[in-house]
């Protein structure tokens, strides 16, 4: 089962290759310093970052936080009081109901990468502006391109439309497998704070997070067979 497998990734697969190959590990680690940063050089250019007026308000710079080497991303809304205070995603109530939905299927926070669609909090919690929202979405393709992680999970209705603008509202698209032009694939779910004081939605977060590791399967087999293919 995949939860079992990979309770930290990274780790094991730095495992698995020391046994099989421990002349590499080397060169795994190098690699696993490179990342990171890359990663902090991301979060440098937000930090001098002026391309909205966010940057007038917000208290801290949330740019995201997690395994740099992560198969799975998640990509929530924006950063939220607690996250300006402390400049950590996710870390007020509905964080810790995504820290449960990740227990669920075994894995915790430092085996996966968890970003916003926004680096800065817009005042008073409201909505992302479209303007804000492609103004940052440099940052966040870096970052994917960095990380390249197997699947991106989109948490509510403005990360998913920003990267699945075309097919419709996040009831219709949650909990599928969606493959996109760049090769990326996404994997849409109500955002974790929809659940916090709605039982039904909360069951409903839990059923389809528990499709997750199905559709990394999915993923794995679908990158094997492109393989297999451009190497024809
Ligand atoms: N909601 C989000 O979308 N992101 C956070 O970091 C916190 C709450």
């Amino acid at each position: 089962m995949y939860a079992k497998l990979s309770s930290r990734i990274v780790r094991f697969d730095l495992f698995t290759l020391y046994l099989r190959q421990p002349e590499l590990l080397f060169f795994a680690s190098m690699d696993l310093e490179k990342t990171k940063e890359q990663l902090i050089n991301v979060e440098k250019e937000i930090a001098s970052c002026q391309l909205c007026p966010l940057y007038k308000t917000r208290r801290n710079i949330v740019p995201g936080e997690g395994n740099p080497h992560a198969e799975i991303m998640f990509i929530g809304e924006a950063p939220g009081a607690r996250e300006d205070e402390s400049g950590r995603p996710f870390c007020g109530p509905a964080g810790k109901f995504l820290d449960q939905l990740l227990d669920s299927i075994g894995l915790q926070r430092a085996d996966v990468y968890i970003a916003n669609t926004l680096k800065c909090r817009p005042p008073a919690n409201r909505d992302p502006l479209p303007e804000e929202k492609s103004a940052c979405r440099k940052y966040l393709e870096e970052q994917i391109a960095i990380i390249n992680p197997k699947i991106v999970v989109t948490l509510g209705r403005h990360s998913t439309e920003t990267y699945l603008p075309d097919l419709g509202g996040i009831t219709k698209l949650r909990a599928k497998l969606y493959h996109r032009a760049n090769g990326i694939f996404f994997f849409p779910l109500y955002h974790p704070a929809a659940a916090l004081h709605n039982g039904a939605m909360r069951q409903t977060l839990l059923d389809d997070f528990a499709k997750l590791p199905d559709a990394i399967v999915q993923v794995k087999a679908q990158l094997a067979k492109q393989k297999k293919e451009n190497a024809k």
